[in-house]
């Protein structure tokens, strides 16, 4: 039998994306999509070759139509973002048949506004920041407990202590595209583009073949 899906009608959806993907987001929450923030963060550096991984969506920023995460400025793609600070962003939540693309240029908060959200962490995500190093080989994992073991010392004798290069990033977004999958294919999807992500530009609404 068919599976179930939502329906979407193109021609409702509101005049900017940041609002249909908060609706979106809430009714992926309603019907218990599992981590529906977790997002593939597509990046490419210097050498142009694509690149990518899951990270936390940490918010939305409606002025801006801004998707914020947050990472390590020493890390892969933390690099690659300095070398080329562009990126997208690809939510898939199966359960409702839904996909969102996210396509823009990616700036670096403040250092202030940084430090304010790793403030906010848990405390093992504190000590997993401040362990640090992210991707760089881990002799054995013992290693790990022991580096983990250290990072709960400083924290405990320094509770404001914050890895270095911990970062949180905008991607301000001038494409994203709304497909919702349709068990007789009939698949509809939704694209907003601007031409001017900084000023807030408008957006166009294009209905795609799927
Ligand atoms: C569900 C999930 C959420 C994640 N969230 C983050 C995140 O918010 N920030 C981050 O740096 N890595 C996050 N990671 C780990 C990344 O996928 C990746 O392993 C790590 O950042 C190293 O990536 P890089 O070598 O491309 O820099 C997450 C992984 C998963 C599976």
């Amino acid at each position: 039998m068919a599976r179930a899906l939502p329906t979407f009608a193109p021609d409702a959806a509101p005049g900017a994306p940041v609002e249909l993907f908060a609706a979106w987001l809430a009714e992926a929450v309603a019907v218990g999509v599992l981590d529906p923030g977790a997002a593939l963060l597509s990046t490419a550096g210097a050498d142009g070759r694509p690149d990518a991984r899951i990270v936390a969506l940490r918010d939305v920023e409606a002025d801006e139509a801004g998707w914020v995460f947050a990472s390590d400025a020493a890390s892969p793609k933390g690099v690659q973002l300095a070398q080329q600070p562009a990126a997208a962003l690809t939510f898939y939540w199966p359960l409702q048949g839904r996909q969102i693309r996210v396509r823009g240029d990616v700036t670096q908060a403040a250092r202030e506004v940084s430090l304010a959200e790793f403030a906010t962490r848990s405390p093992a995500s504190k000590v997993a920041g401040l362990v640090g190093r992210q991707s760089t080989p881990l002799a054995s994992l013992p290693d790990w407990d022991e580096a983990a073991e250290g990072a709960r010392r400083q924290l405990a004798n320094h509770p404001e202590a914050h890895p270095p290069g911990h970062t949180v990033y905008t991607l301000a977004a001038h494409e994203v595209e709304f497909w919702q999958g349709d068990p007789g294919r009939r698949h509809v999807r939704l694209r907003y583009t601007r031409n001017s992500p900084a000023g807030g530009g408008a957006w166009e609404r294009t209905l795609l073949w799927p």
